[in-house]
């Protein structure tokens, strides 16, 4: 797989989805399935995305103890998923287990991503309500060297840090970031963000763009145009 846009289909159903998705005529975008859609369209969903043709980052965020991850990643190996993620807080003891877990008979396994720091997190938000007084950037690279430990094949980070994350672990390991704008002044609650042009400078492998895409008055031009910026 190489650079491509995901975009982020946070709909709070299947159908709201599917009316999405049938806006793109020719294309078949990347798409990341988040906890909201899967939880109310479920694992049949995923196969009728596979079915329409379309690679699936599938954003659950995992954490829990090393053996309950292990067997969630044996579940999902097997649910038609590209990509999915786990949180790198959650240890390398956790990291490994979704490693093993993810990993099918066949020795192949889906991408298994960290999410170091959340985008809607900064210095400021990592210090009062989580006691994490490092420097943000010094956090996520921790968790990226932890995540390149555990053998993952890379993180979420903010395309702020794509670079560093890079010349840490290796251009193999790959950056999926979010918190992507093309309008500074609409940032939502993301906080550490970039334009898709700055974070293919930055070197990011994969963006992920939702509310920019999914709330354009034309969702197809917005892809377009962020994958002509991204991919070229
Ligand atoms: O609408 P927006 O472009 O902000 O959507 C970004 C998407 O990326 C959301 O689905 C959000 O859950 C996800 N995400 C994120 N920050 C992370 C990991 C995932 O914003 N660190």
């Amino acid at each position: 797989m190489g650079k491509d846009v995901i975009i982020a289909c946070d709909f709070p159903n299947k159908i709201e989805a599917l009316n999405f998705l049938d806006l793109f005529i020719k294309e078949k975008p990347f798409v990341k399935i988040g906890m909201e859609l899967f939880y109310s369209a479920g694992p049949s969903f995923l196969k009728e995305l596979k079915r329409r043709g379309h690679k699936i980052f599938l954003d659950l965020k995992l954490y829990d103890i090393p053996n309950t991850i292990r067997r969630c990643s044996r579940v999902l190996s097997y649910q038609y998923v590209d990509m999915f993620s786990i949180h790198a807080s959650g240890t390398k003891a956790m990291m490994q287990a979704a490693m093993e877990g993810a990993t099918r008979e066949d020795g192949k396994h889906p991408l298994v991503i960290a999410i170091t720091q959340l985008t809607s997190t900064d210095q400021q938000s990592m210090e009062s309500d989580i006691l994490i007084h490092e420097p943000i950037d010094k956090v996520v690279m921790h968790y990226a060297t932890l995540a390149k430990k555990s053998k993952l094949n890379g993180v979420v980070c903010s395309a702020l840090e794509a670079q560093k994350v890079h010349k840490v672990c290796g251009k193999k390991f790959l950056t999926v970031t979010p918190g992507i704008r093309f309008d500074m002044k609409n940032k939502g609650d993301q906080k550490r963000v970039m334009t898709p042009a700055q974070a293919k400078r930055a070197g990011s492998d994969y963006i992920v763009v939702g509310r920019p895409i999914t709330q354009a008055k034309d969702p197809v031009a917005m892809y377009k145009k962020c994958v002509k910026a991204f991919v070229g």
